[in-house]
């Protein structure tokens, strides 16, 4: 594409001259989109737990991140950050998986109550090999999960634990009788059960869970199930240990063998752009990488079309979820910070990756119940980011927080016409789009502009009877270069601002999007 270099008032024939806050942005030739919102035609509702999240027992994540103990200089509730409480609350996070990940296989419950002083300290096998004092386990996290409103996903252990010590755990948690574990439950603290709904039953088994075969693993898993029960009031939703990456023969063994005492089939997905041995940087990187990163995360949409095929032929009747309990970009860890960590940056494209995933889950909505973002705080690409007493909110976090619109919307059908952003031999959609009604029936349409340079403009059709829109307003995440980021001198470099590039005039929506942006819009009237 063409290259035209602007003076600062100018506006040329297809080339866009945008201000996104303080700068200017000298955009290439803008890309074109066209959209038809079929909001006539609603689909299925947008689960709200696909904005969910995942805190494993790993690098900063736990400690640092969330738990600094009560006796911390750095204000805290009960043990845990208030200042990481206060961003939760304010995005509304669905649920919290714990404790892993590869830590829940070695995790054992009983480490992590009574006396904090008391607790045995046992070595992370999988995360550094780090000393790991239990002060963080059951009664913490599922007080974290009080202070923040999030519903506690617990991942049990079936690589190196046993159905006794899952069955316990259970109990432990919810049992509102008079057993010895409610009892042991009441001298730790906690008089009354908890409610827990979700219930991993492992994680990743194939690998870091126990190295199994698929066979092998569904055999276990109709055996732990058994023991996972239901008491006083509280309901499981139980989920199995599904594949990681492209490895969808687990999943197929899996939804064959396992028909019963199952509500959930897990898989995992990691954005690398390149291999695992080779991973590529988070800030500092060439174009070439943004195209990389971007081609890896919009492959999650084939992925959930072929795991949904599967999961039809086993369950035609769409009884069992799948669940994205791990997703997200990987890179090579922060420059002097321990590998083991996984601590990495996170910028503006992080957050366009965020926003077209998020737009793919809804495409999925029917069958996609539920995705955990690996990981919360100082781990991968986290939300939060942590150093002493000082936090800081990523461009992921700001996306959550805008894409809060959809939480349990109706899905509404969006046909994408865009064109593509190319360099080299790689080539993206332009723009990735999706659209769901609120309770209020306001219409939220998400547009994400792929392009690294180019600005993309959009015009979208909104197909529907008997509803007529009057207003349009909207927020808009951007930024001046591929890589900017927030970082504690200059936590606020990526924030949302209000969005004034959109018209709408009868059915017809017209917007302008920088490159690499995000937009949420809201369309109300009558
Ligand atoms: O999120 C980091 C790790 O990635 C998890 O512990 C594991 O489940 C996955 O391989």
């Amino acid at each position: 594409m063409k290259r035209r270099v602007l003076a600062p008032s100018a506006s040329l024939f297809g080339v866009l001259l945008l201000h996104t806050g303080t700068d200017v942005v000298l955009a290439q030739e803008a890309k074109h989109a066209t959209l038809t919102i079929r909001a006539g035609e609603p689909g299925p509702q947008i689960s709200r737990h696909i904005y969910g999240h995942f805190a494993e027992h790993l690098g900063r994540c736990i400690y640092d991140g969330l738990w600094v103990g009560p006796k911390s200089s750095i204000p805290n509730t009960r043990g845990i950050r208030s200042d990481v409480i206060e961003a939760l609350r304010k995005i509304k996070i669905p649920n919290l998986r714990w404790p892993g990940g590869c830590f829940a296989d070695q995790y054992h419950w009983r480490d992590g109550v009574g006396a904090a002083e008391q607790r045995p300290r046992r070595v992370n096998i999988h995360w550094g090999g780090v000393v790991e004092d239990n002060s963080f386990g059951t009664h913490e996290f599922l007080d974290f999960g009080g202070l923040i409103g999030a519903d506690p996903y617990v991942a049990a252990n079936v690589g190196s634990g046993s159905p006794q010590e899952m069955a316990d755990w259970i109990e432990y948690m919810t049992f509102g009788g008079d057993s010895d574990l409610a009892q042991l439950r009441q001298s730790n603290g906690h008089p009354q059960p908890w409610k827990v709904p979700f219930l991993g039953i492992g994680n990743e088994n194939w690998g870091c869970g126990g190295r199994m075969t698929p066979e092998y693993y569904s055999d276990l898993y109709r055996r732990f199930s058994v023991y996972a029960r239901d008491w006083s009031g509280n309901r499981l939703q139980r989920i199995a240990a599904g594949p990681g990456g492209t490895e969808l023969h687990w999943l197929d063994v899996l939804g064959e063998r396992v028909k019963e005492g199952v509500q959930g089939i897990s898989m995992h997905y990691y954005t690398l752009g390149n291999t695992w041995q080779d991973k590529l940087p988070a800030t500092g990187f060439p174009e070439s990488d943004w195209y990389a990163v971007l081609r890896d995360a919009l492959k999650i949409g084939g992925l959930l079309a072929d795991a949904e095929k599967i999961m039809d032929k086993h369950d035609p009747t769409g009884r069992v979820g799948l669940y994205v309990d791990e997703w997200g970009t990987w890179y090579k860890a922060e420059p002097g910070t321990n590998p083991a960590f996984l601590y990495q940056q996170n910028t503006i494209r992080d957050a366009v990756v965020a926003g077209a995933t998020f737009n793919i889950f809804h495409r999925h909505a029917k069958r996609v119940k539920m995705a955990n973002i690996a990981q919360l705080v100082n781990v991968l690409q986290a939300l939060i980011l942590t150093e002493g007493d000082k936090m800081l909110l990523t461009p992921t976090y700001h996306v959550f927080d805008m894409y809060q619109v959809h939480h349990d919307a109706t899905f509404l059908p969006v046909d994408v016409q865009t064109d593509n952003s190319t360099l080299g031999g790689e080539s993206l959609p332009a723009v990735s789009a999706s659209a769901s009604r609120d309770a209020q029936g306001r219409v939220h349409v998400s547009l994400v502009n792929l392009d690294p340079k180019a600005a993309a403009a959009v015009e979208a059709r909104i197909v529907i009877e008997g509803q007529k829109f009057t207003s349009v307003s909207g927020r808009i995440l951007t930024a001046p270069a591929m890589d900017t980021h927030n970082t504690f001198d200059a936590p606020n470099r990526v924030q949302p601002a209000a969005f004034t590039g959109a018209t709408l005039q009868g059915s017809s929506l017209k917007a302008q999007l920088p490159p690499r942006s995000v937009v949420v819009l809201t369309l109300a009237g009558t």
